[in-house]
């Protein structure tokens, strides 16, 4: 497959492209610095640079591609502002290029408890702007997958995951990129939206348990 990932210097999207290009896929990395090049480069990915918040229009740096991964974010360090034009409105124009290029296949980094924001003021804005965005995308007619993990470590990965409606409790990123590779091109997580922490089953299993 072609891939377009958004975000793709960030944490899991670095761990997530050796699997991709593993598997034999074709990876273009949406980036908005210029010093993040070579490290993609060298990692076999097609670096596009472009800032999602800047540009209105994005569907050019997406490119013709089978499927989507978002997984920018503002970060941890930046205000309220920034979740609305990065987590929201940043995947919002990967939807709109997803509709303009004719790209069916979206698969969306969320995260966990959404529906009962905790926290700081800006982790709220942060989470009803995450909110947002997964709404948007299940009213797209987009083949989504809302991947919602909760508390991410730098942990190696298991392997071993539970998904479903989960309570509270943490993942490492390595397991969330193993996961999102592996739901590509699995029918068993098209149009579905779950919560993802460490657990016990092997993640072929649990994806292929999901309703
Ligand atoms: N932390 C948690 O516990 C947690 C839990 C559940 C879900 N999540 C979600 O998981 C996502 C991915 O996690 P991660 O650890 O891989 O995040 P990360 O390392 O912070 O990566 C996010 C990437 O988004 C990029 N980005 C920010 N603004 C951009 C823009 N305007 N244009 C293009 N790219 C932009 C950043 O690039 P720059 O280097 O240019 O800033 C960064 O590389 C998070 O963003 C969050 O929404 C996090």
């Amino acid at each position: 497959m072609k891939i377009t990932v958004v975000g793709a210097h960030g944490k899991i999207s670095r761990l997530l492209h050796p699997k991709l290009i593993d598997e034999g896929h074709d990876v273009r990395g949406i980036i908005r610095k210029k010093e993040q090049v070579e490290t993609l480069e060298k990692m076999g990915v097609t670096p596009v640079v472009a800032d999602i918040e800047q540009q209105t229009d994005i569907s050019e740096a997406v490119g013709n591609v089978d499927a989507v991964v978002f997984a920018a974010g503002a970060g941890p360090g930046s205000g309220k502002e920034r979740k609305y034009t990065v987590d929201r409105d940043g995947a919002i124009k990967l939807m709109r290029a997803c509709q303009a290029n004719e790209i069916t296949r979206y698969i969306m980094i969320s995260a966990m408890g959404l529906d009962e924001p905790r926290g700081n003021e800006v982790f709220q804005v942060y989470q009803k702007a995450k909110a947002e965005a997964d709404e948007a995308l299940l009213n797209s007619g987009l083949n989504y997958t809302i991947i919602k993990p909760g508390k991410l470590t730098d942990e190696d990965g298991t392997g071993k995951v539970s998904v479903g409606n989960l309570e509270r409790g943490e993942i490492p990123r390595e397991d969330v990129s193993s996961v999102i590779a592996a739901s590509l091109d699995n029918a068993s997580t098209y149009y579905k939206s779950f919560d993802l922490l460490a657990g016990s089953q092997s993640i072929q299993d649990a994806l292929s348990s999901l309703k």
